[in-house]
């Protein structure tokens, strides 16, 4: 797909640029139905060609434009994911078009697993990197100008963003991870000795998204922030299975957190 005619209705509907986009993951949407979202301009994903309606639970699926911490932010609820079968052009589209409203940074959350044994159910991780493990490459094909064909990817989770994170949940006097994601298709959680595997990578979480979403971001020179919500303890670690519940429950016990960690880092975003 193109994003062509998304972003000539999204031009047309958007009050503003945005300064800021924030993809807000499963079981983290609560921010789309804040007061400030409420008194925003919502625009569901149905209403932008080429946008299908999500199909996992948890997912939202809207485009709210709001003044939010003293900031013009676009609050996206709900992605796309490759694991629903959509092409990886999809899934990257929103990053498409936040680069070519005009704003300046994406805030990418998500719900992930921890490999870290240090780590715990309910910690927030901030990226400091991730490793790619999709198996594909969602800059694969003609280049989209004016990006570059072999862009950077050195600090690409930007390390003032991260360090403002680091600040604001320092003030706010909560603990803040920080740790490499590591990205696949799924649906299928790991195996055991896929996570034993991860671990040697240097992997400290693992999830299903974002990993697409940043390379594309740091393409259109978005800035780019990442934050994982780590909802459970990842396959193997604990003698007990995964479920898609444990997550969002995971996810509704840390919204509290992760929204204030959240309002922190906009109401004072590094220039
Ligand atoms: N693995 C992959 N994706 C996930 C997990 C996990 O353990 N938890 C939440 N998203």
């Amino acid at each position: 797909m193109t994003y062509s005619d998304a972003l000539r209705v999204l031009k047309a509907k958007a009050p503003f640029v945005p300064d800021l986009a924030i993809v807000l993951g499963s079981g983290l949407g609560s921010l789309a139905d804040s007061s400030e979202a409420r008194a925003g301009l919502s625009i569901p994903f149905t209403d932008l060609p080429g946008f299908p309606a999500p199909t996992v639970a948890g997912h939202g699926g809207k485009l709210v434009f709001c003044e939010f911490e003293g900031r013009k932010v676009v609050l996206q609820a709900g992605r796309f994911h490759f694991y629903e079968g959509h092409p990886m052009s999809l899934v990257v589209t929103p990053m498409r078009l936040y680069g070519r409203l005009g704003a300046k940074a994406v805030l990418l959350t998500n719900a992930a697993g921890a490999l870290n044994p240090a780590f715990a159910v309910g910690d927030l991780m901030a990226l400091t990197d991730h490793i790619n493990l999709f198996g594909t490459n969602p800059l694969i094909g003609s280049n989209v100008e004016p990006g570059p064909r072999f862009p950077d990817m050195t600090a690409i989770y930007d390390p003032a963003y991260r360090e403002h994170l680091l600040a604001c949940a320092r003030q706010l006097g909560q603990t803040l991870r920080e740790g490499v994601y590591l990205g696949l298709t799924g649906p299928s959680y790991e195996t055991p000795a896929e996570i034993r595997a991860f671990r040697i990578l240097g992997a400290d979480a693992v999830g299903m998204s974002t990993v697409p979403e940043a390379i594309v971001a740091r393409q259109e020179g978005l800035r780019v922030a990442g934050i994982s919500c780590l909802c459970n303890m990842a396959a193997g670690i604990l003698p007990q299975a995964l479920t898609h519940q444990e997550v969002l429950e995971a996810g509704a016990a840390a919204a509290g957190r992760f929204e204030s960690l959240v309002r922190a880092f906009v109401r004072n975003l590094p220039q």
